[in-house]
């Protein structure tokens, strides 16, 4: 188990090297590096699609509408941003908020699991199909968000739970409606990777959700 205080070097040597990379692509249009921010031990990662203007003026995630919508839903299941941690599949905002190419995220990709290696999270919840393509392949986010799914990453399982993106719910109330549901199972998987004895209620919810 790497300590708090390895894992923030690690990070800050990471954003020093991502900073000095001058072959990320979308690095010359943008304005800062949107790392990412949280707790170096959380529990949960959330990895959404690229920084919007917001995000690329401030340097920091979701701080724009999405990320507005983003600590509502964190909020009413009991989390803080403080005790996560959210990161993006691309550190640098696509002109125009365009949805980033494959070769985009190629290249930032060493950089992600670089990021999710150190954190080392029981459960990453991902927010849109982008980051949803990292672990989950052949399913669409219609047919999978909010379902408790396993991926294998650098070579342990983990648990994924596939979310709509915040920006689509702000767009269309049935998937805002969709989220507010679907984050409960985060709540609801966190408790059970913590206690590991859930009630049985809960393990039913569990196992409807689990595919
Ligand atoms: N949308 C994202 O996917 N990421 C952000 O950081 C902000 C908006």
């Amino acid at each position: 188990m790497m300590k708090r205080e390895e894992k923030r070097r690690i990070l800050i040597g990471l954003i020093k090297k991502m900073k000095a990379d001058d072959n990320l692509p979308l690095k010359k249009s943008a304005n800062n590096l949107v790392f990412g921010e949280g707790d170096v031990d959380a529990k949960v990662l959330f990895i959404g699609e690229g920084p919007g203007y917001w995000e690329d003026q401030k340097g920091l995630p979701f701080v724009g509408n999405a990320g507005r919508l983003l600590n509502e839903l964190l909020e009413t299941i009991g989390l803080s941003r403080k005790e996560v941690f959210i990161t993006n599949v691309v550190h640098h905002r696509p002109p125009n908020n365009r949805d980033p190419e494959q070769f985009e995220i190629k290249a930032y990709q060493p950089y992600l699991d670089k990021i999710i290696e150190v954190i080392n999270p029981k459960i990453i919840v991902t927010l849109g199909r982008f980051s949803m393509a990292k672990f989950l392949e052949g399913v669409t986010i219609t047919q999978v968000h909010g379902k408790i799914k396993k991926a294998f990453f650098n070579g342990r399982e983990i648990i994924v739970i596939p979310m709509y993106h915040p920006a689509a719910g702000l767009r269309n109330s049935e998937i805002k409606k969709k989220l507010f549901e679907d984050f409960k199972v985060i709540a609801l998987v966190l408790k059970d990777v913590l206690n590991k004895n859930s009630s049985n209620g809960k393990q039913n919810i569990l196992q409807e959700r689990l595919i």
